[in-house]
């Protein structure tokens, strides 16, 4: 029987690991009645598993050194975790790199801090609100040209929202903000890359698909299906762009990454919850590798999703291409209504 490809991921990896150690150590215990290493022992037994256990959880590195002068890259949500790493990453090989933030003033700032950071990059930073069509308009507007975009940002709130268009506020915002924004940009993009960051979390969305009229949400709000549901749409997203224009789309996982702000609105039981099993996930520096590499990686396949720097199955859901035209249309159908 073949393999979930849940079991290829690096977090999955170093959770096994620790497991492993953890009950082994325990029936050891148990089978001898005592501990039996000393404590320096027990000392170098622990830092030699943190080390291996760290460099499970890491995965694969991919570090590019060309130099891009002549690129635009967009990076949405780029004043914190993956999309600033990934925004300092861009500025560094040398690309004009516009970030999308929420507010001007906020967006200036985090493109000046970005600038002085990659010692004299070019950022520029213009207020983008996902959750607003009008807004995602106005910045579309102020681009001339693009070569990548990196549809990074994501909200993930803990009672049932709507968007200012009155869209289930993940699903409007992780990935209709973002499906509106490629439309928009799609002229000026000429042979340029456009990147999704998913999630794993698309497993989760169950065999009847996702429900466009966002009823069952609204009785019984559930975070995690919400973003799930989003997730997914983004992965059909990348898939058709590349099926209906030949466009160079990719959608990825970054990897599990507690370090973020993409927890800060659970409560504080769960934050803590989440910090304590950042042991098992990669840093925000990793998390940015997978993005890089679909951007500028000619390993990286148009259409399919990636995961530590390679091409990954998705969900069987995620396969379906009918689903994923279905997702399209439903896409279309809203943002048309939305802007009437
Ligand atoms: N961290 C993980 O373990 C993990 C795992 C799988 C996938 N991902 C994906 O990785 C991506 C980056 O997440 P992260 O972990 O770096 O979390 P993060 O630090 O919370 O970054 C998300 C960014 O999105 C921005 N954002 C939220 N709502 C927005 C809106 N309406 N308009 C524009 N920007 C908005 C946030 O800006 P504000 O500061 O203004 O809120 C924030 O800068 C997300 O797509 C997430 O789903 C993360």
């Amino acid at each position: 029987m073949p393999l979930h490809p849940m079991f290829l991921e690096p977090e999955i990896h170093s959770t096994i690991f620790l497991c492993i150690n953890l009950i082994g150590s325990i029936i050891v215990r148990l089978l001898l009645h005592a501990w039996p290493l000393t404590i320096f022992w027990s000392c170098f037994y622990i830092i030699l598993v943190g080390l291996i256990n760290h460099s499970l959880a890491a995965g694969r590195y991919y570090l590019p050194t060309r130099n891009l002068r002549d690129q635009i890259v967009i990076v949405t949500g780029a004043a914190t975790g993956i999309g600033r790493v990934c925004a300092l990453r861009f500025a560094k090989l040398g690309t004009c790199v516009i970030i999308g933030v929420r507010g001007q003033e906020r967006a200036e700032r985090v493109a000046k801090e970005l600038s002085d950071e990659s010692h004299g990059g070019t950022v520029i930073g213009y207020d983008l609100d996902l959750s607003s069509l009008t807004n995602v308009k106005n910045f579309a507007e102020k681009i001339e040209r693009v070569d990548i975009l990196l549809n990074n940002a994501s909200t993930v709130p803990t009672t049932y929202s709507v968007t200012a268009d009155g869209i289930e506020k993940q699903f409007g915002t992780n990935y209709i903000g973002h499906f509106y924004l490629t439309q928009l940009l799609l002229s000026r993009l000429t042979n340029g890359r456009i990147i999704n960051v998913s999630s794993l979390a698309h497993h989760m969305v169950p065999s009847t698909g996702i429900d466009y009229t966002f009823s069952k949400l609204r009785d019984k709000y559930s975070a995690s299906a919400a973003y799930a549901s989003s997730k997914l749409a983004q992965i059909y997203h990348a898939s058709e762009l590349t099926r209906r224009y030949g466009v160079k789309a990719y959608s990825l996982h970054p990897g599990t990454i507690m370090s973020t702000n993409i927890n800060h609105n659970r409560s504080l039981i769960k934050r803590i919850l989440f910090q304590l099993l950042s042991v098992i996930g990669k840093t925000v520096e990793q998390g940015s590798m997978t993005c890089i590499f679909c951007a500028l990686s000619n390993d990286a396949v148009p259409g399919h999703f990636h995961s530590d720097c390679q091409v990954r199955k998705p969900s069987q859901l995620a396969l379906d291409k009918h689903r994923a035209a279905e997702c399209w249309n439903e896409s279309e159908k809203l943002i048309n209504e939305k802007l009437k």
